[in-house]
C-alpha cells in the first residue's frame, strides 16, 4: 500500500500514516495499550522506550492529522485545550497574543484566568477587520490566534490577509480550525503556522471521545511540541487515538453531508416566520458570503439564528425531538444548544454583548441524518 505523492484529500484520510502492523499485517492500527517496551539489552531497543513518548497507534494519528492538514508534523493531546495549552507554551512572560474576540469561551477562560497569572498579555480584536488586527500588534506580540468561522456567531476572518500582516511583524499565526475542519478550509494553504482543533469535533465525528491536535510546519515549532507534548505529559491515550483514527476515515463523506445538512437548514430557518435572523456563511445574506466561497469548501453544518427572545429561544431548545440538547458539535447527529447559557457562560456578559451573542441566539450543529427529518423537527419545535 503506497499513498500516491499526488493523492486527493479523501484517499490521504483513508490512508496517510496507516502503515499495516509489522507484526501480523492488520490493516487497522491496533490498539498498543501498553505503558512500556521490553529493551534487548541496555539501550537496545525498537525505538519505543516508554509509551508517554512513544506509542504507534498516537503516532499513526499524528501522521495522518499532519497529511489532512498539509503540514509538516502533528502532536495529540488530551483535549483541545491541552492542545492550545501545549501552543501558549512556546510564550515567555511579558509576550502579548492577539485574539479573535469571539473565541471559545474555554479558550478564553485559558487565557485570562490561568495565563495572565505568568505576565502573559492578550488583546481581544475583530479578526475580520484587518486594521483590528494591525492596530493590535505591538513589539512585544509573538501569536496571533485565530478563530473562524467564530462560535457560535460564525464570523469569519480573511486567512490569507492575517497571516500578511502577522508576518510582516514576525508574529506566528495559529488556526483553531475545530469548527470548519480540513475537509472545508486548510489554514495551512493561506500561510498559517501552526492548526490547532479539539479532534473531539468533526474529526473523529461521532462524540465518543475527547483529544486535541497541534499540526505546525516550522521545524522550531516541531521541536518544542514534541519536548512539552512528552514533558507534560498531556497525550491522547491509545484507545482515543485509535477512534480519532477511524473517524478521520469517513471525514470527507461526513462533511459533503454536515455541508448540505447545514445549508438546508439555514435555508429553511431564513424562510420561517419566527425567525429573525440566520447565520451561516453559506448564505448569500451572510456578511461574508463572498470571502467564505473563497477561502472555505463546503460552508460546514454550524448554524446559529436569532428567534428574537430568550423564552424563544430557550423553547425551541426544548420542543425539538430529534436533535439533542447538548454542549459540543461536530458529531454525526444533530445537536441544538443555548450558547449564552451553555458553552458560553463562562463569558461575562458584556463581552457577549460586544460579540452579538444575544440571549435570543440558537446553535446548531448539522449532525448527517436525512435532512427532510431534521427540518420536520426544527418546523414542529418553531410552529
Ligand atoms: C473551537 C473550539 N476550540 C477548542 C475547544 C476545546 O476542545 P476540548 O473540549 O476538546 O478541550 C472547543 C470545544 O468546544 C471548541 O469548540
Amino acid at each position: 500500500m503506497k499513498l500516491p505523492d499526488q493523492a486527493r484529500f479523501s484517499t490521504i484520510c483513508i490512508h496517510a500514516g496507516q502503515e499495516p502492523d509489522p507484526t501480523t499485517g492488520a490493516i487497522i492500527i491496533p490498539i498498543y495499550q501498553t505503558s512500556t517496551y521490553v529493551q534487548e539489552e541496555v539501550g537496545r531497543h525498537k525505538g519505543y522506550e516508554y509509551a508517554r513518548t512513544q506509542n504507534p497507534t498516537r503516532f499513526a494519528l499524528e501522521k495522518n492529522l499532519a497529511a489532512i492538514e498539509g503540514g509538516k508534523a502533528a502532536y495529540a493531546f488530551a483535549s483541545g485545550m491541552a492542545a492550545i495549552g501545549a501552543i501558549t507554551s512556546m510564550l515567555k512572560s511579558g509576550d502579548h497574543m492577539v485574539v479573535t474576540d469571539n473565541t471559545y469561551g474555554g479558550t478564553f477562560r485559558l487565557f485570562e484566568r490561568a495565563l495572565r497569572q505568568y505576565q502573559l498579555s492578550f488583546t481581544y480584536v475583530d479578526t475580520s477587520r484587518p486594521e483590528a488586527i494591525e492596530a493590535a500588534i505591538r513589539p512585544e506580540t509573538k501569536m496571533l490566534f485565530i478563530e473562524t468561522p467564530t462560535n457560535p456567531v460564525l464570523r469569519l476572518t480573511d486567512l490569507a490577509g492575517a497571516c500578511e500582516i502577522a508576518h510582516r511583524h514576525d508574529v506566528r499565526v495559529i488556526v483553531d480550525n475545530t469548527f470548519a475542519s480540513p475537509c472545508v478550509q486548510r489554514p495551512i494553504e493561506f500561510g498559517a503556522d501552526m492548526v490547532v482543533h479539539s479532534t473531539t469535533k468533526y474529526l473523529n465525528g461521532h462524540s465518543d471521545s475527547i483529544g486535541g491536535v497541534v499540526v505546525a510546519v516550522r521545524d522550531e515549532d516541531i521541536e518544542w511540541l514534541k519536548f512539552i507534548q512528552n514533558a507534560e505529559g498531556a497525550i491522547l491515550s491509545p484507545f482515543d487515538s485509535w477512534l480519532v483514527l477511524r473517524g478521520t476515515k469517513t471525514l470527507a463523506v461526513r462533511m459533503a453531508q454536515h455541508n448540505l445538512n447545514g445549508q438546508l437548514l439555514a435555508e429553511f430557518l431564513e424562510g420561517h416566520p419566527k425567525v429573525k435572523q440566520v447565520l451561516y456563511p453559506g448564505l448569500p445574506s451572510h456578511p461574508q458570503h463572498e470571502l467564505a466561497k473563497r477561502q472555505m469548501r463546503g460552508f460546514g453544518g454550524m448554524i446559529a439564528f436569532d428567534v428574537g427572545t430568550k423564552e424563544a429561544a430557550y423553547s425551541v431548545c426544548k420542543r425539538v425531538r430529534l436533535m439533542a440538547l447538548a454542549e459540543s458539535l461536530g458529531g454525526v447527529e444533530t445537536l441544538i444548544s443555548h450558547p449564552a447559557a451553555m458553552t458560553h457562560a463562562s463569558v461575562p456578559p458584556e463581552r457577549r454583548a460586544a460579540i452579538g451573542l444575544t440571549d435570543s441566539l440558537v446553535r446548531i450543529s448539522a449532525g448527517i441524518e436525512d435532512p427532510a427529518d431534521l427540518i420536520d423537527d426544527l418546523r414542529q419545535a418553531l410552529d
